[in-house]
């Protein structure tokens, strides 16, 4: 019976084969290794084409009537934290191609002639320098002999269903995705025998079912649409195994574009300034799947951004931009999000419970480096990125913003040369000519200090000065006579981020954002009295009275 049905396929192929002959065939292909096909290698004499690959009688006990040895090479096979997939030894036809592909048995070896086939130039394996040599290392190509299963898609959760899969792509019994699921050996109507073509990722994208990829910048712009996926991920030979990308060092898999080279935005140029995000100081830290909470201190591109996602929608404060859409985060709870809503979100990973941020910047009264806790909208002040401030009348907002205002953490940490700083460079919380990554001058380590408006040009932008020093317009009349008068920064009274009630913050002693520098004065602050009790003065001392 199997021999009969053995047989029965192999007319059924020839037919099959024949009729599909006529368009798209495997002659203009390297699959032609006949005297007459295109490829450099090519036999020095043989006619036949299907002879290479099959034959109808003695062939070996492998369908579709194999003509070839297929190796008992042991592969080593691809691995990844993130693969939910269990790729075994080589299976079906991904063996058959391997019996050539992995460069150890010679082209010309067939089971049907005794001696092999002589090729061109005595050629007999595909070289290892060649790209087409796949070797029997599998660890860097993409993973093949699973099944894709439905069980596989919803581990998954953003593959196609094997159900729904465009005609062209093939899985073996058993629902075995193989070589053959990518290639077909008989033709190549858009190169490398592909099934489908794959510019635009439309062979990727086949099965990969990226959210939010369509409007992605990388699917969209025009310097990188055609190229897709494969500007980042590589088939087959990848430099880097786990998730087939191209450089071990993961902000290099973005900078080759991000230097100023292919895209617009040269991100490099923020990082090579003093103070930055340091995504060049750990490699292989980063962990597609780490918990936020207790991973290690490391920050890369990819924790900031999803490149599969990642687009130029705006937004306003606090929703997160299309930039950064789709990156896991830490809630204003403390809890981890899958999918961040708000910008400080993202930065609440790794300035929050797990701060990677942890020495205190400037000491105060009341310290602490949980940004969580300090943005907390339970506390007697905070500039109102988490939540609308406490402050009902705050006389020296500048027209734009009013005491309703929400405001993102890159309003003040940002590029010093971005749009939002009114430069021509790219924006985000990557680096800056100015200390904390600050998008503005801010001076917060110097007293005395001459009063110059530049000193504190980030307050500024937000604040308007002429006010805020003006006794009859600001609520504070005495601004003058301390931040000109007595050349105090703003940092010597204010905390630029809030203070939190949870470390001891009071209304009486911390609202509007009072919380005393230690280094120069001690003291106490009154807001309901209006009043300070310092080292500086003699006795308690009300603001209302006091002159400029
Ligand atoms: C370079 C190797 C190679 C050459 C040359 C080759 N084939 Fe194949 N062929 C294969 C492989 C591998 C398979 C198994 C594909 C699969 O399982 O999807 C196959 C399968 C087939 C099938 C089964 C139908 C199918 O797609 O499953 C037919 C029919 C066939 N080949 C006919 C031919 C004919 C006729 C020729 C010569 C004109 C030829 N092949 C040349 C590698 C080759
Ligand atoms: C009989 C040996 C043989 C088998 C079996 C075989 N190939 Fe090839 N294949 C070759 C040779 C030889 C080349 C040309 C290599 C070169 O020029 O570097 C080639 C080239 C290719 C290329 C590159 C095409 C191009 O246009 O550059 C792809 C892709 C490919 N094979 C895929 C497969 C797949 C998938 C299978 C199994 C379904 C397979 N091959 C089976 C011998 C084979
Ligand atoms: C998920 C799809 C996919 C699978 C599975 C796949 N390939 Fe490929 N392969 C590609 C794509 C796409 C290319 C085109 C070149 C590129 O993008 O790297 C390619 C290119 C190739 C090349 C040409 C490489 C070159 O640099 O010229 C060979 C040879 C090849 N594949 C063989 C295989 C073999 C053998 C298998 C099974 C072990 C296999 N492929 C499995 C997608 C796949
Ligand atoms: C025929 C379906 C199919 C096609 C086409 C396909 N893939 Fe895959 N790919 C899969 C499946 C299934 C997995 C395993 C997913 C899993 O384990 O969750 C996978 C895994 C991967 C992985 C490894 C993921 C990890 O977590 O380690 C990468 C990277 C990848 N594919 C990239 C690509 C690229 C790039 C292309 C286009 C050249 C492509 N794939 C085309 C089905 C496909
Ligand atoms: C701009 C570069 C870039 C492009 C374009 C890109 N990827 Fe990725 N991809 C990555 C990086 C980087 C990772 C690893 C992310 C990490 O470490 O957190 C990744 C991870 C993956 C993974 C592993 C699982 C996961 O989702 O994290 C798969 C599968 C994948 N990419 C497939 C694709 C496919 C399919 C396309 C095209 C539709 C694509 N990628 C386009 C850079 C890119
Ligand atoms: C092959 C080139 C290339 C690579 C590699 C690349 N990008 Fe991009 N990226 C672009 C282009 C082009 C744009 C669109 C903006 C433009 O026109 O310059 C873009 C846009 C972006 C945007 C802005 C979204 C928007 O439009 O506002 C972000 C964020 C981004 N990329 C992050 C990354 C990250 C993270 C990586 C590495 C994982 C990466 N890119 C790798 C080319 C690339
Ligand atoms: C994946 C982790 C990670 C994320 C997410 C992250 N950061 Fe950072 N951040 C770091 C690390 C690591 C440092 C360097 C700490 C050090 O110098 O020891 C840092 C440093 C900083 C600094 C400089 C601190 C100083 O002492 O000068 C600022 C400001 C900053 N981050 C703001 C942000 C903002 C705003 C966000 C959200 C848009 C954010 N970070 C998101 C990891 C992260
Ligand atoms: C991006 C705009 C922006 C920047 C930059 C900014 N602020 Fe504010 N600030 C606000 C808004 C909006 C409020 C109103 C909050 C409210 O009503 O409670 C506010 C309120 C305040 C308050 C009053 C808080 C209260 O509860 O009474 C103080 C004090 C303050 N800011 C100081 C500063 C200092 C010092 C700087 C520079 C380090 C600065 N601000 C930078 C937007 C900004
Ligand atoms: C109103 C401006 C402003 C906003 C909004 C702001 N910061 Fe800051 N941040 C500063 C200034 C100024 C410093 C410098 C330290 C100082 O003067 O206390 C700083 C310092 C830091 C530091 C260094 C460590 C520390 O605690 O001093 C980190 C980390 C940081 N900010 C993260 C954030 C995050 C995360 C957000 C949003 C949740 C944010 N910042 C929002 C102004 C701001
Ligand atoms: C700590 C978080 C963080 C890290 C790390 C980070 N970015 Fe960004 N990135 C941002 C923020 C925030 C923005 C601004 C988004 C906005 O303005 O809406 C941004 C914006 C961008 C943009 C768009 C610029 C523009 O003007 O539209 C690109 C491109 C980009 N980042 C690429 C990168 C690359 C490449 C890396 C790694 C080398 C990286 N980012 C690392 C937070 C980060
Ligand atoms: C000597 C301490 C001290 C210094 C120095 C100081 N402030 Fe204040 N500031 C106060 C006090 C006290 C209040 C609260 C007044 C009230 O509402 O009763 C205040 C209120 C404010 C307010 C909110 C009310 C308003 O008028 O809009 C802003 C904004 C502000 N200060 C910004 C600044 C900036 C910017 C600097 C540095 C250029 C600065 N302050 C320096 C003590 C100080």
């Amino acid at each position: 019976m199997k021999r009969f049905s053995f047989i029965l396929s192999v007319l059924v192929l020839s037919i099959s084969f024949c009729q599909s002959m006529n368009a798209a065939s495997i002659i203009n292909t390297k699959h032609n290794l006949s005297v007459h096909g295109p490829g450099s290698f090519v036999a020095a004499a043989e006619e036949q084409v299907c002879i290479f690959c099959h034959v109808p009688h003695y062939a070996s006990p492998v369908a579709p009537l194999w003509n070839r040895e297929v190796g008992a090479v042991s592969y080593n096979l691809y691995a990844s934290s993130t693969l939910n997939a269990q790729p075994g030894q080589p299976t079906g036809a991904t063996r058959l191609c391997l019996s050539c592909h992995d460069g150890t048995i010679a082209i010309g070896m067939i089971l049907s002639r005794p001696d092999p086939v002589p090729m061109t130039g005595g050629a007999t394996t595909i070289p290892a320098t060649s790209s087409t040599n796949l070797g029997s290392d599998l660890a860097d190509d993409h993973p093949v002999s699973f099944p894709y299963t439905s069980e596989l898609v919803s581990l998954n959760g953003e593959l196609r269903e094997p159900g729904a899969l465009p005609a062209a792509i093939h899985l073996e019994d058993d629902y075995m995705m193989q070589c053959t699921a990518c290639h077909d050996p008989h033709k190549s109507p858009y190169g490398d025998f592909l099934v489908i073509d794959n510019r635009n990722a439309g062979l990727c994208r086949a099965c990969h079912q990226q959210r939010g990829w369509d409007s992605s910048s990388h699917a969209t712009a025009s310097a990188v649409a055609l190229d897709a996926c494969n500007n980042c991920h590589n088939s087959h030979n990848s430099a880097v195994k786990e998730r087939l990308l191209n450089f071990v060092a993961e902000e290099d898999n973005c900078f080759s574009c991000h230097d100023g080279s292919v895209s617009n935005d040269n991100i490099a140029a923020d990082f090579n300034k003093f103070y930055n995000h340091p995504v060049a100081a750990t490699t292989g830290v980063h962990e597609p799947h780490e918990n936020p909470l207790s991973s290690a201190k490391h920050v890369e591109c990819v924790d900031c951004h999803d490149p599969h996602r990642t687009n130029s929608w705006s937004a306003s404060a606090p929703t997160v931009s299309g930039a950064l859409a789709g990156v896991k985060g830490v809630n204003r709870l403390g809890v981890e999000v899958a999918e961040v809503s708000y910008e400080y979100e993202v930065c609440f990973r790794c300035h929050a419970d797990n701060s990677f941020s942890d020495t205190v910047v400037v000491s105060r009264q009341i310290e602490e480096v949980n940004e969580r806790l300090r943005f907390d909208s339970i506390n007697p002040s905070y500039h109102p990125v988490v939540a609308i401030g406490r402050n009902p009348i705050v006389p020296s907002l500048l027209p734009q913003y009013n005491p309703s205002s929400r405001i993102y953490c890159k309003d003040c940490h940002n590029s010093d040369s971005g749009s939002r700083s009114g430069g021509g460079g790219a924006d985000g919380v990557h680096g800056s000519i100015y200390p904390h990554i600050l998008l503005a001058r801010y001076e917060n380590d110097t007293y005395p200090l001459s009063y110059s408006e530049s000193n504190y040009a980030l307050c500024f932008r937000c604040h308007d000065p002429q006010i805020l020093l003006d006794r009859d317009r600001s609520s504070f009349p005495s601004h003058r006579s301390h931040v000109v008068g007595k050349r105090m920064p703003c940092f010597l009274c204010h905390d630029p981020h809030g203070i939190p009630l949870i470390s001891g913050a009071t209304t009486t002693a911390n609202a509007h954002l009072i919380n005393f520098n230690t280094d120069y004065f001690t003291g106490s602050y009154d807001s309901v009295e209006k009043s300070c009790n310092v080292s500086c003065h003699t006795g308690p001392h009300d603001y209302r009275s006091v002159g400029p």
